[in-house]
């Protein structure tokens, strides 16, 4: 009997838990707290601070079955999906973990047992292939002596072209965090299929495949490749549960086990094709499963981090259905099958399954005007070309911006004869990348490469300012004694009242003094686990761990902090009474100077929804209700009827955040005492995010005030401007638009008129060269679009000849080679263009009929026309 996907899970679990080990849930997708990841790539990640050692658990053994997302970040096999048997953007990883308990011996006898014995796995001991790090002469000998695997199936695998420990046998969580040499088991599916054992070439092919890896996790790399020993030294397994599945069903692809089978079945019935070995089927019923677990964890498509690669794989499945031949949006029609499928019965993807298939369903269609916009946009750029190539920059915006196809833009083009500008695109992808990488906050932001085994106490509930203790000095990611003068860093106490950042709210500043005015300006607080971190820079004197200091939080702004705080609350409840229950919280940044609330809703608020939210919400501060805040356990705070956010884990007792009946809320943040302190709420803006998500940016209390009087002083200035007042001044401006429209079509008609009495002055500059009408010529100061509107003239004029325009403008010169189709046979456009870009310092290119260069050297080009003349009287 083949085990069902679910009944390996079990067995793995069921084995691992018969050995002592505690059943862990999968954590989210998306890693929390944790900057040097994407997505939750490895059942690892969840342990983290546990391998180093920054958490304690009451187990020192785990096991579980990880939901895991490899499609961005440093583990990413997106590229592959659909077209190997084995990767996938969402699977689940099966994993054992030592935490100080086991070692090399019992993870590797584990895995033996688990995979051979005949009462679990029972696979044939000689189809079992095993790596192991080049010098680890350990784990070597443990395969060899004490589980007697052949010596020719133990492959020593070392490091990539001399780069340390950049090997496949030495695992990394991302650029920093916990590492260590492993060692993996390959399973041989038979020599039916191709490929070679692992350290050989051709070890890419699918018939050794790699199943298990258990990592020996030793190290925490830091950012500069330093390798910081752990504190203890732990075990990390994983294996890919569609891949011991596929094994155990006797079939040699992931997508050929239950599961897989019974989605391509129905993503093919969903689209309407019959063709089930179609690879495109692979990659919708993947990315299928990658998007609805993405979005059931809270990620929504938009455009940056893990929000793009969701709005990637969403587009990536929308085409590979189209290229199936789908004609209506079909991708949401896939959870239910999904949910169905793989007997999903997770609470938290449960209760979101409408909110899933609304998401994509929202995207998909969005992509599909997207595209429409893109092609209507491709047709235009088609028909307003002068030459028969579409630029590159162009191909780029339609792929990046309307989310157009390279292959689709290719193909439309090829329809019209056209051909597309690749190396101009490629380098427009590279920029872009380039962009993204340079913006990327995931090595940027490295906060938790800096760890210390403190922790604080925070009183900022209660006090503004106390006294206290340092516990630790940071500078630079390196824990010293001292701080003095000039020097930025991080201060750890053991208690303060400064707020570190978190569930939306910044942290505070302020100022720490000690006795003999020793003074460090604090920035900006931030947590680092257990421990609160207070960075800035040491202005005065100095401080020393142990120092006995007073710390101030920065009164103002806290205060402004606070009224914001308390108004995105009042905010929720009003937006929820106005537009409706869906209303769900998305996000929230809440800083002095303003607040910024993201919320499910699926279309713009109108200008009178607008202004009821505004409405009712200052009416809720013209009441000065109390804002209390009681402690309780979760349970009672959920009966309370507390709203909670996101997926968050609470602890046991959490603070609940009332105004009123209005607004009752779980929140660790600080707030008003009462509603009449935020004096008064101005909504600022509305708008979107991403598809089914709104932003409502606001501003309250003297901030609010300030805004108002500046824009009251900013209408002032465009009514004296326009000499109109604040009752005519729409009118004013409207006229002013009419006025500058007529302008605009009056310079048309002047460009013409340009136009055609340049054509006619040059029309009088041909010369004959054997036989041929030829024009070389300059023009100063030309706009580049009169330059080939002349050229069509000339050339309708000449019926048949060769012209070459050149344009001096903003110290470029732009130049434009035209031959007539009868001419093409003997000299070609391009060909001109090639030998003047090189001598104008510039480049260029186009057909044999038209072509064109921009160039920087404007001094060689006189020489230059003489020369292209003497080359053309040559080569005609
Ligand atoms: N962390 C290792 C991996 O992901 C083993 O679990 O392969």
């Amino acid at each position: 009997m083949k085990p069902s996907t679910s009944e390996v899970r079990q067995m793995f679990l069921n084995f691992f838990h018969k050995k002592g080990h505690k059943i862990i849930s999968s954590s989210s997708l998306i890693p929390k707290n944790d900057p040097t990841i994407l997505f939750t790539n490895a059942g690892m990640n969840q342990f983290k601070d546990i391998f180093l050692g920054k958490d304690q658990r009451n187990y020192s053994r785990a096991t579980s079955s990880q939901r895991c997302v490899r499609a961005g970040g440093k583990h990413n096999d997106l590229e592959k999906v659909g077209f190997t048997p084995k990767h996938h953007t969402f699977f689940e990883m099966l994993g054992n973990f030592s935490f100080g308990d086991y070692f090399k011996h019992e993870a590797i006898a584990f895995s033996w047992e688990l995979l051979t014995s005949p009462h679990w796995f029972n696979l044939p001991k000689e189809k079992l292939w095993v790596t192991v790090y080049e010098g680890d002469n350990e784990t070597f000998n443990i395969w060899k002596k004490d589980i007697g695997v052949l010596p020719n199936q133990i492959i020593r695998i070392g490091d990539k072209k001399n780069a340390l420990y950049d090997s496949d046998n030495f695992w990394s969580m991302g650029e920093t965090g916990p590492c260590g040499p492993s060692s993996e088991i390959f399973f041989d599916h038979g020599p039916k299929i191709v490929g070679n054992p692992p350290g050989t070439s051709g070890e890419d092919g699918d018939r050794y495949v790699e199943i298990w890896n258990i990592v020996f996790m030793q190290f925490n790399r830091q950012l500069n490749g330093t390798m910081l020993p752990l504190p203890q030294s732990c075990v990390d397994t994983g294996m890919g549960l569609e891949r011991i599945t596929a094994i155990l069903q006797n079939v040699h692809s992931n997508y050929k086990i239950d599961i897989f089978t019974k989605l391509i079945q129905s993503v093919a019935e969903t689209i309407g094709t019959t063709d089930l070995n179609n690879k495109s089927l692979h990659v919708i019923a993947d990315h299928i499963r990658s998007c609805a677990f993405l979005i059931a964890d809270g990620v929504i498509p938009s455009n940056d981090n893990q929000a793009y690669v969701l709005r990637r794989l969403i587009r990536r499945a929308v085409h590979h259905g189209k290229m199936l031949g789908s004609k209506e949006t079909f991708f949401f029609k896939l959870v239910d099958p999904l949910i169905a499928i793989m007997n999903i019965n997770d609470n938290n993807f449960i209760k979101k399954k409408k909110h899933i298939e609304k998401i994509l369903q929202t995207e998909e269609e969005q992509y599909a005007k997207n595209i429409e916009r893109g092609i209507s946009l491709l047709n235009t750029e088609i028909t307003q070309l002068s030459d028969r190539t579409l630029g590159g920059d162009i191909v780029f915006r339609l792929y990046d911006t309307f989310g157009l196809p390279l292959e689709w833009t290719e193909g439309i083009c090829k329809q019209h004869n056209i051909e597309i500008d690749k190396i101009g695109f490629e380098y427009a992808m590279t920029q872009q990348r380039q962009q993204a990488r340079n913006s990327s906050r995931f090595y940027a932001k490295n906060q938790n490469a800096i760890y210390t085994t403190q922790s604080s106490i925070f009183k900022g509930y209660e006090y503004l300012q106390l006294q206290t203790v340092i516990t630790a000095i940071n500078i630079n990611g390196n824990t010293v004694e001292t701080i003095r003068p000039g020097k930025n860093g991080i201060i750890f106490l053991e208690s303060t009242p400064c707020y570190a950042e978190s569930g939306g709210q910044i942290g505070d500043s302020g100022n720490l003094y000690d006795k003999k005015n020793s003074h460090f300006s604090v920035h900006d607080t931030q947590k680092y686990s257990q421990a609160i971190g207070h960075s800035g820079q040491m202005i005065t004197g100095e401080l020393h761990i142990g120092d006995t200091v007073i710390i101030q939080v920065n009164e103002q702004k806290r205060k402004r902090i606070c009224l914001n705080h308390s108004s995105t609350h009042l905010l929720q409840a009003t937006l929820q009474q106005v537009l409706g229950k869906h209303v769900e919280q998305k996000g929230s940044l809440v800083s002095d100077s303003s607040l910024r609330f993201d919320f499910s809703h699926y279309k713009p608020m109108t200008l009178e929804e607008i202004h009821t939210v505004e409405e009712i919400i200052n009416s809720k501060i013209r009441l000065n209700s109390r804002i209390e805040t009681h402690v309780m356990k979760l349970e009672d705070a959920k009966s309370y009827g507390a709203i909670s956010l996101f997926n968050e884990t609470y602890s046991d007792y959490v603070r609940v955040l009332k105004i009123s009946d209005f607004s009752i809320e779980l929140c660790g943040g600080t707030h008003a005492k009462r509603t009449g302190d935020i004096g008064l709420f101005h909504l600022r803006s509305e708008s979107s995010v991403a598809a089914g998500v709104r932003r409502i940016e606001a501003v309250t209390g003297d901030k609010a005030l300030l805004i108002l009087q500046k824009e009251n002083e900013q209408l002032l200035n465009i009514t004296n401007l326009l000499k109109a007042n604040r009752y005519n001044i729409y009118e004013k401006i409207h006229s002013f638009i009419n006025h500058t429209h007529n302008l605009e079509e009056k310079i048309k008609t002047l460009y013409q008129q340009k136009a055609l009495e340049t054509k006619n002055l040059l029309a009088n500059n041909f010369m004959t060269i054997k036989g041929v009408q030829i024009l070389v010529y300059t023009l100063n100061n030309l706009e580049p679009k009169l330059l080939h509107i002349i050229v069509k003239k000339l050339k309708n004029q000449l019926k048949s000849g060769i012209i070459v325009l050149a344009n001096i403008i903003d110290e470029k010169v732009f130049i434009i080679a035209s031959v007539t189709s009868d001419l093409t046979g003997r000299i070609q456009a391009c060909s001109i263009i090639e030998i003047l870009a090189k001598k104008i310092d510039g480049k260029g290119g186009g057909h044999p009929n038209i072509a064109q260069a921009m160039g920087f050297n404007i001094t060689t080009l006189p020489k230059a026309l003489i020369d292209i003349k003497e080359w053309l009287s040559e080569n005609l």
